[in-house]
């Protein structure tokens, strides 16, 4: 199926402006499709209370301001990150923003978080035919603005995601910093109802890791429930119109098991971790899982393999699970530092 894809749909649309392709797509997804890609209950995933049919996500990003939710929760997904959603309307970087490095599997953006802000968000949303949970990704500039969108997205979902890292604006990673993030989780955590998790930035250097350290430590302080890693990383790309961007795609994936790894040691199995970065089938999200994400979460694979990668990493982890001896993939999930404890 994905080499029909890749012959067909992403032929013709890798002949446009990445973005335009994208355009073409959120024309035609107000309406559901048919579901042909079934869950089993092995895969189901417990997120405290509550649970997802399965555990592949689609990252945040692709539906910034919830007008596909309708065509993209017929895709198979145990759930989707929508938005990031600003307070207000905003333009984002400009043009060109993405460009595809095809061989590599991988692209740099800098979007620059184009948003039509909270107001139209809602209402987008609302209007929405929903078929599988959703997270709502909020983003802010100031503390206020991720205050004002917490206190009307929770009215929405039980799952919100607090976007700590956009590589490609200018506040986009100030909550990252640990000082303003103790100040940001305090606040939210006074508010809180369902489950929080905070995206990170893919750990590179000494100086990172430490800060994620103290990032994990105030989720435990806090009682923020997770965390997202990772956005894309930041490098720079002159033939994007602000000559920098996040990269993301096959090249970041060591980075995102890294952090996986580093967040795992430190969090006591107190927090649940979503892996995101580099997933193209069921062997790389397998290798996640059983570090200790709960959940995975795609976003580059999906523009370059189609829509049927959702049903071909399901099948795959259930034939992982059998060929491994697992009953099901709560087994799975931390399974290696669970051998390691032993
Ligand atoms: C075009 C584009 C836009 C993105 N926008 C957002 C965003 O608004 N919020 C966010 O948290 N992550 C955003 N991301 C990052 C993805 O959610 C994800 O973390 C990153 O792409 C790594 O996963 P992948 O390798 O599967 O793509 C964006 C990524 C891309 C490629």
């Amino acid at each position: 199926m994905n080499k029909i894809y890749e012959k067909t749909i992403r032929a013709l649309f890798f002949k446009f402006d990445p973005e335009k392709g994208h355009e073409i797509v959120k024309k035609f997804a107000r309406f559901p499709i048919p579901t042909f890609c079934r869950d089993t209950t092995e895969l189901n995933v417990r997120i405290k209370n509550y649970k997802l049919r399965n555990p592949v996500g689609l990252a945040a990003g692709f539906d910034k301001d919830a007008k596909m939710i309708s065509l993209l929760s017929s895709l198979g997904f145990g759930y989707l990150v929508i938005g990031s959603v600003l307070k207000q309307e905003s333009m984002g970087n400009p043009k060109p923003r993405i460009v595809r490095y095809e061989n590599e599997q991988s692209m740099v953006n800098s979007m620059g978080l184009p948003s039509v802000g909270i107001d139209k968000f809602v209402k987008n949303y609302l209007d929405s035919i929903i078929r599988t949970d959703i997270f709502i990704s909020i983003a802010g500039n100031t503390l206020k603005e991720f205050i004002d969108i917490y206190k009307i997205v929770k009215k929405l979902t039980p799952f919100i995601e607090l976007n700590l890292s956009c590589p490609n604006t200018e506040n986009g990673m100030l909550f990252q910093d640990a000082d303003n993030f103790e100040t940001l989780a305090e606040n939210v955590s006074k508010l809180k109802d369902g489950i929080i998790f905070v995206k990170v930035s893919p750990v590179i250097n000494r100086k990172d890791a430490e800060n994620l350290i103290t990032i994990v430590e105030l989720c435990k302080k806090f009682n923020i429930d997770g965390i997202t890693a990772v956005n894309a990383l930041p490098v720079k790309e002159k033939s994007i119109s602000v000559g920098y961007g996040g990269l993301s795609g096959k090249k970041i994936f060591n980075f995102m098991l890294n952090t996986i790894n580093l967040i795992k040691e430190y969090s006591n199995d107190k927090l649940i971790l979503n892996a995101c970065g580099g997933i193209f089938n069921s062997e790389d999200a397998f290798k996640a899982l059983i570090l200790g994400a709960s959940t995975v979460q795609v976003y580059t694979s999906l523009i370059y393999k189609g829509p049927c990668i959702t049903c071909e990493i399901k099948k795959g982890i259930n034939v992982l699970l059998k060929k491994n001896g697992f009953k099901n993939l709560e087994e799975v999930i931390g399974y290696k530092s669970k051998l390691s404890n032993k």
